[in-house]
């Protein structure tokens, strides 16, 4: 499952350590939650949130080791990441993650709800525990950000009539936000200015748009082996990606046929071929490498280094996985 770029080369032996930390940090209190919590970290991930914290950590403290705080601070947030996947799974009813079974699968809704809150409170704790009040508050709204953008995606389900804008403003609460503002956060850490801690939010935000994008465009294009998740659920679901929303103002007949949540055999098949006969997917790649190139454009604020070069690859990194 992890890809084996040499882009995460700067940072190798620190995400070894985080892998190894994390588990720990679950701690053994509850054996069911920690098997299950350990289930998930075992099966690793590509760890590309804890990899642009530790980047931007090194990029922005070159004169200096990063500190146990900028440490902390990645295994935040893969950890707030993971337990969002662990209620994700559960409300999309997915059977399959990192190329495992997921933990509701294996264990059962009650104990992934258990599972989810409690990496969650423990994200929390940790969170508190850095003693940086304005990096508790950007943490802290991330995880309201999850929420919010979960409940707007189930709002919107099988609605045809919402934008691209409504679709990414749902991207940025989901996914880009905790990308933004870890990023952020580990500027802050490393006491850098505040236009520059603005630049590293806004690579964030616009990477993690991409990112989002990207994964919604494997949905349609990728298989569930490659993925290590369920592909192809999407639309199934109710859930209108930008290759959807972009091939609806050419095929107006998919309209009718989300409305009425593909009721009638072949109505899924037939929509699928929609999408596949328009432009939406090259339309959402477009989307895509254009927040990718937005994001690279604002890591002009760091002085040149290897973490810095590898941020900007993270950029070509996620559009590269289409291909
Ligand atoms: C999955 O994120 C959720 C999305 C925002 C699309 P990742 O694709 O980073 O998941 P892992 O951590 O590698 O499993
Ligand atoms: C991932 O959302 C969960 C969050 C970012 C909260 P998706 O449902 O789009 O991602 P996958 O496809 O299950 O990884
Ligand atoms: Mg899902
Ligand atoms: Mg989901």
């Amino acid at each position: 499952m992890t890809p084996a770029t040499s882009m995460f080369n700067p940072v190798e032996g620190d995400l070894q350590l985080l892998a190894d930390n994390l588990k720990q940090l679950v701690g053994n209190r509850h054996p069911i939650l920690f098997a299950a919590a350990e289930h998930l970290f075992g099966a690793g991930g590509k760890r590309i949130r804890p990899a642009i914290v530790l980047l931007l950590s090194r990029a922005t403290m070159l004169e200096q080791d990063i500190t146990p705080r900028h440490r902390r601070l990645a295994e935040i947030t893969e950890m707030i990441h993971t337990a969002s996947l662990v209620h994700d799974d559960v409300v999309d009813e997915s059977q399959m993650r990192r190329g495992v079974p997921t933990v509701h699968s294996l264990f059962g809704n009650r104990i992934a709800v258990l599972a989810g809150d409690f990496l969650f409170a423990q994200s929390s704790w940790y969170l508190a525990n850095l003693d940086n009040l304005e990096v508790v508050k950007l943490l802290s709204e991330v995880i309201m950000d999850l929420a919010t953008g979960e409940i707007q995606q189930g709002l919107n389900r099988f609605d045809a009539s919402i934008s691209i804008e409504t679709y990414l403003k749902k991207s940025y609460y989901k996914t880009a936000s905790l990308i933004a503002n870890s990023a952020k956060a580990a500027g802050l850490l490393s006491e850098v200015s505040r236009e520059t801690a603005e630049h590293l939010y806004s690579y964030g935000r616009h990477l993690g748009l991409a990112f989002q994008i990207v994964d919604d465009i494997l949905d349609f294009t990728s298989t569930t082996d490659t993925l290590g998740k369920p592909a192809g659920s999407d639309l199934k679901s109710g859930n209108l990606t930008a290759p959807v929303l972009f091939a609806l103002r050419e095929k107006p007949y998919l309209e009718v046929l989300i409305e009425r949540e593909f009721a009638q055999e072949g109505d899924l098949e037939q929509a699928l071929a929609l999408i596949q006969d328009s432009q939406g997917i090259q339309q959402a790649r477009e989307l895509a490498s254009h927040h990718a190139k937005l994001a690279a454009e604002h890591l002009a604020c760091l002085p040149p280094s290897d973490s810095h070069q590898a941020l900007i690859n993270m950029t070509d990194y996620v559009l590269s996985r289409l291909y």
